[in-house]
């Protein structure tokens, strides 16, 4: 059967609560997409043995969400600290939890007690830092608060996590990676961008390098118990490792102890460069592909992890800072870099998708030419556009979402893309160049778009309606739409914003979300 006939994902998925432990505690990153829609779209457009691929993995959630349901996959991030994190969630070199308590057990008695000794006085602290082994002390990304490496910790942080990492490195054999992730952890916690929420215990804290994106020390430091923290830290780490031996022993247990999960064989890691990822993978040899690419300048990811790239001994080369994709960080990468990096990359991912085959990718920006980009390389790559689904449930940007209101788009589009056996012979790009009034073109586009009857509706709903109909006719590379047109688009139409719902409606009354665009068709 061909796998054209698959039935395309035409709904949005609910996002279930972030209740997995094996993705959200165990460590944190930037952005994370629900594993119950990235499992139902492997579900939907792989079958079992396939080889899926995420291109711009991140700490995992597609390669895991498919290996754990019997895909083999190919987890690829330039950034080595993620890679860490998906690799060490997914081994399953180790099949119980025994020798993990036991290192952990080890560690406690060759560090707690001195611990609460260095956190007593800073003096004590002093002399540690003396004996520890400790990273250089490094010059921090530009727009940090903090100007080198040590000064993002107290002299008891940097102490008490130097003892910590020495005790792991010399005494967990095995499961080392497992209690560093533990550790690594911590780190995001035990330095001087963690701050806490007012009210709030102050363990329930975050760091600025995960809300602001930027390493910005707190006015007021919150000093969490090193020992404790990390005793978390492993705790989580321990659930979500239980979770995946669960679910690695249920399906043994199904396939008759035929099908193991295997991560040396099934999970395969890469730190290349997404654009020139068909230089290290054979053309033609993947079957699906779930990606979610960087938004721009949103996010520095290599920057932004230098705590723990450096701390944790993984190397960053200047030549991998210039191809991350990327606006802006430490090597001013150009917009029309991060374009052509996203546009390489997707031409990449479609050289090595066999034909008759699927490729989602997750995005979203208010800078509609960057949609431009992914919809035109995917088209002159053969691949034809089958679903674009508004998804919404996102915590980090609802997060941002409720500090900024209708400035921030807050779900995202999944753009599903099928690759015909045979390609067709003139691709769906814009045959013609644009050229009418753009400013009468956006105001067709907008009425046309509202003119499905739809009561109120969400801000990302209709800019992605938007941004379908403008691909549609043709105009979609040509034409800027800036969030103050947007929302003057459709306060001028009668329209209005209520800030509590998120919504937007013609009546005061009409306060739900309860019209949905279609995107296609
Ligand atoms: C939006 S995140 C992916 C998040 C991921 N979906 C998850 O669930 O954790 C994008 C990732 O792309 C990586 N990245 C940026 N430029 C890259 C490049 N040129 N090649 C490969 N990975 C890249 C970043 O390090 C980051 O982890």
């Amino acid at each position: 059967m061909t796998r054209a006939d698959i039935q395309p994902i035409l709904e949005a998925i609910p996002a279930a609560r972030q209740e997995d432990a094996r993705h959200y505690g165990v460590h944190p990153y930037f952005t994370r997409r629900p594993a119950n829609v990235v499992r139902a779209y492997i579900e939907r457009y792989s079958r079992e043995g396939d080889v899926v691929l995420d291109p711009f993995g991140g700490t995992g959630v597609t390669a895991i969400e498919g290996f754990l349901i019997g895909r083999k996959v190919i987890q690829n991030d330039l950034n080595p600290f993620a890679n860490f994190i998906a690799r060490s969630i997914a081994d399953t070199a180790v099949v119980s939890t025994l020798p993990l308590q036991k290192a952990f057990e080890k560690v406690r008695l060759a560090c707690q007690d001195t611990l609460h000794e260095i956190e007593r006085s800073d003096e004590v602290a002093s002399k540690w830092l003396k004996r520890l082994p400790l990273p250089e002390n490094i010059r921090l990304p530009r727009n940090s608060d903090a100007e080198f490496f040590y000064e993002m910790f107290t002299t008891g942080q940097l102490a008490g996590l130097a003892l910590i990492k020495q005790s792991i490195d010399r005494q967990a054999k095995g499961v080392r990676d497992l209690l560093l992730l533990a550790w690594s952890a911590s780190l995001a916690k035990l330095n001087k961008t963690f701050l806490s929420a007012k009210g709030r215990a102050e363990s329930r804290g975050g760091s600025s390098i995960f809300s602001i994106y930027r390493y910005k020390l707190a006015s007021q430091c919150v000093e969490l118990p090193i020992w404790e923290t990390f005793h978390g830290r492993y705790l989580n780490v321990l659930a979500a490792k239980e979770e995946v031996w669960k679910l690695a022993y249920f399906r043994k247990l199904r396939s008759g102890g035929k099908h193991p999960l295997n991560s040396q064989r099934d999970f395969k890691v890469l730190a290349h460069d997404a654009a020139t990822l068909d230089e290290v993978l054979k053309p033609a040899s993947v079957d699906y592909i779930f990606t979610d690419p960087p938004y721009g300048a949103f996010i520095t990811y290599l920057d932004l992890s230098i705590l723990w790239n450096h701390w944790l001994g993984f190397h960053i080369s200047d030549d991998d800072r210039g191809r991350e994709t990327i606006v802006g960080g430490g090597c001013e990468l150009s917009e029309e870099h991060y374009k052509r990096s996203l546009a390489r990359s997707i031409e990449a991912s479609l050289r090595l998708l066999r034909p008759d085959r699927w490729f989602s990718i997750v995005f979203q920006h208010w800078d509609i030419s960057y949609f431009s980009v992914i919809l035109e390389t995917a088209s002159e790559g053969g691949a034809e556009l089958k679903a674009a689904i508004t998804q919404t449930g996102d915590v980090i940007w609802s997060m941002h979402k409720k500090k900024n209101s209708a400035s921030v788009l807050a779900g995202e589009m999944i753009l599903t893309f099928y690759k015909p056996k045979q390609a067709r012979n003139k691709a769906v790009v814009p045959s013609r160049a644009f050229d009418g009034d753009p400013a009468v073109v956006l105001s067709e586009v907008f009425d046309a778009c509202l003119a499905n009857g739809v009561g109120s509706f969400t801000s990302e709903a209709l800019f992605n309606r938007l941004i379908m109909e403008l691909w549609h006719r043709r105009a979609l590379g040509c034409l800027s739409l800036g969030r103050e047109e947007f929302s003057r688009g459709l306060t001028q139409r009668g329209w209005s914003y209520n800030a509590h719902t998120h919504c937007w409606s013609r009546n005061v009354g009409d306060q739900e979300a309860h019209g949905s665009f279609t995107l296609l068709g």
